[in-house]
């Protein structure tokens, strides 16, 4: 079974980092992390508390525990996905920072080259936030906004979540239906 880290820190959008996790839990093994802002942004938007993630095949670690298995470069896994990922917490990855559990681990996703998908949520975006990104996209994180596209059709907000998720899903190479077939 494939491994990922899925951490959900306090940008708006936790509806993203949900449905990421309800698609691949039962098809991958889970380690999630949610910062304390991504679970009052959980409780916010969702109604949903930390312990909705309390799955079989999911570890759920505090954000504070920095002596964690995935705080290791040894610790194999296929990849990580920051969903949503707050400017806050962009710009600590950049920084180098790694003062939490979520930092830490996608410090050593950029260290240990292996995929690191970052889903920020933020408009309108300052020049900071753009140096953190572009540093980012240079160390090897893919970005990904969180930025639907209507072409297909839309017709829930579900359906623009989906889409989101699906790209993402992509870029964790793992096979998925949640799109129709891309019809110019
Ligand atoms: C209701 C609410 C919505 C927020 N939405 C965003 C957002 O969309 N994007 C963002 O970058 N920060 C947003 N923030 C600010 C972050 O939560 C804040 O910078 C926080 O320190 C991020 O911490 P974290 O990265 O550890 O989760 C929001 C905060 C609140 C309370």
């Amino acid at each position: 079974m494939r491994r990922f880290i899925l951490a959900i820190t306090g940008a708006s959008g936790v509806c993203y980092g949900k449905r990421l996790f309800d698609y691949l839990q039962s098809r991958a093994e889970l380690h999630v992390v949610l910062s304390e802002r991504g679970a009052e942004l959980c409780n916010i938007e969702l109604d949903i508390g930390s312990g909705y993630f309390a799955r079989e095949n999911v570890t759920v670690y505090k954000n504070s525990k920095m002596n964690s298995p995935i705080a290791s470069g040894s610790f194999p896994v296929d990849g990580m996905a920051i969903v949503p990922a707050s400017m806050g917490t962009i710009g600590r990855i950049a920084g180098g920072v790694s003062s939490s559990l979520i930092e830490r681990a996608a410090d050593v996703m950029l260290k240990e080259k292996k995929k690191l998908v970052l889903v920020p949520r933020e408009t309108p975006l300052s020049a900071i936030h753009l140096k953190n990104l572009l540093a980012l996209d240079q160390a090897g994180a893919v970005i990904l906004p969180a930025s639907p596209a209507f072409y297909q059709g839309p017709k829930t907000v579900d359906d623009l979540v989906d889409f989101v998720v699906a790209r993402i899903l992509s870029q964790l190479g793992v096979e998925h239906d949640l799109l129709p077939p891309y019809r110019p």
